[in-house]
């Protein structure tokens, strides 16, 4: 228990072994679950839980400084259990209200099994707790629907959830006392907000004007020190960078070859009609974070796969796989492949390109498993085609 500024409290609970997050997310210095009691002379209004294995902890730390019924509100920023998953705990022993955002009615059902009864609050709403105030600025998807901050201008404390956040963990809890946390910093930004660029670049004018020197994230350190360089360096990651060439990407993955020389054909295609073509064969392309931007900063995906046992293979499946951090629509997409028999692979990619939200203007390629002279100059004519879908400046040179 950390008083981070007069009457408000630091009661998380630091998770440092953990290793992996929501199943995926690689956390090789741990995390935090960040909550945040704020003692009013009237009411005390506590800021998210905890993950429910650490309940046991977390409520001590709340009690170390008020009985749970002392406390008059919850503010659930958003409902992901990481932070959510101790409520219902403490309202088994206090009469809390709980605040949401306006679009979290559903999310709060499903994790209490019943209507608690929440107070709904919008943009600039505001709760006071006699000598402080709780503005709430809502920003949504950042990076639930539900995602909102909560402000208190007396103390020039920002809240923001899990933007800004890291998964990290140190015996410290500010930036400026903690070990270095930049890749944790970066990371967590390209795993969770990237896809929502958009909104974040939102969410940062509605809080651009107002006096902040504290911004206490869910996960990982408060930023005390330089907190704008933090929001500054996300409208950076956030803000769309002009391009004056069009690139496409084509992906391949050919035991014999054949799927190999159709991704070529292509890639001349749209070379010749002044497109910029990068191609991969993924039996030796490694997906990481360097991939991913460039995927992000392309405007075309092709991928091509022979069939193997009625599927696609499996380095276009974990390629497919990896692209949920990125927004992907308004990319073209288009899916090629050779076969011997059956030839799925192919529709499964066209179908996997369309669900990831690409447009899909033309029907998948397939040819024999050693493709003809016509074959080739059919997919290179695709490419041509293809061409054509993709919007930009003409110019094949990148700057
Ligand atoms: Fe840290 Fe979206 O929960």
């Amino acid at each position: 228990m950390i008083e981070i500024k007069p009457d408000i409290y630091y009661v998380g609970v630091k998770n440092p072994d953990m290793r992996i997050f929501d199943v995926f997310f690689r956390t090789e210095s741990g995390t935090t679950y960040n909550s945040y009691l704020i003692v009013g002379k009237e009411k005390i209004a506590l800021i998210d839980t905890v993950k429910e294995p650490f309940r046991d902890e977390f409520i001590k730390n709340v009690e170390e400084i008020v009985p749970l019924e002392k406390i008059n509100y919850i503010i659930t920023l958003h409902h992901e259990p990481d932070h959510s998953g101790a409520l219902k705990y403490i309202l088994e022993k206090s009469n809390a209200r709980v605040v949401i955002s306006k679009t979290a009615g559903l999310f709060l059902k499903q994790i209490l099994h019943r209507d608690a009864n929440p107070l709904l609050v919008g943009d600039n709403d505001k709760i006071s707790l006699g000598n402080i105030t709780l503005e709430f600025i809502q920003a949504p998807f950042l990076h639930w629907p539900d995602t909102m901050f909560a402000y208190i201008p007396e103390r020039n404390i920002l809240f923001t959830c899990d933007f800004l956040g890291q998964h990290f963990s140190d015996e410290a809890i500010y930036n400026d006392e903690s070990r270095d946390f930049t890749y944790a910093f970066e990371h967590y930004y390209k795993i969770i907000m990237r896809p929502f660029k958009d909104y974040v670049l939102q969410a940062i004018k509605k809080i651009e004007n107002k006096n902040i020197d504290m911004i206490a994230p869910s996960h990982g350190m408060i930023l005390r020190k330089d907190p704008w360089k933090y929001v500054d360096l996300y409208r950076t990651w956030s803000t769309p960078k002009p391009r004056d060439y069009r690139r496409a990407l084509v992906f391949y993955a050919s035991p014999y070859g054949g799927t190999g020389k159709l991704a070529n054909s292509i890639a001349k295609g749209l070379a010749d009609s002044g497109v910029y073509v990068e191609i991969f064969d993924l039996a030796g392309t490694v997906i990481d974070d360097s991939l991913l931007d460039l995927i992000e900063n392309s405007d075309a995906l092709i991928v091509g796969s022979s069939t193997l046992n009625g599927d696609a293979i499996k380095p276009v499946w974990d390629l497919l796989s990896s692209l949920t951090t990125i927004n992907m629509r308004n990319k073209i997409g288009f899916a090629f492949g050779t076969f011997a028999w059956s030839g799925e692979a192919p529709k499964f990619i066209e179908n996997r390109l369309k669900d990831l939200k690409l447009k899909v203007p033309e029907t998948s390629f397939r040819a024999g498993i050693i493709p003809t002279e016509e074959d080739l100059q059919r997919a290179a004519e695709m490419g041509k085609k293809l061409a054509g879908y993709i919007i930009g400046p003409s110019s094949s040179v990148p700057a």
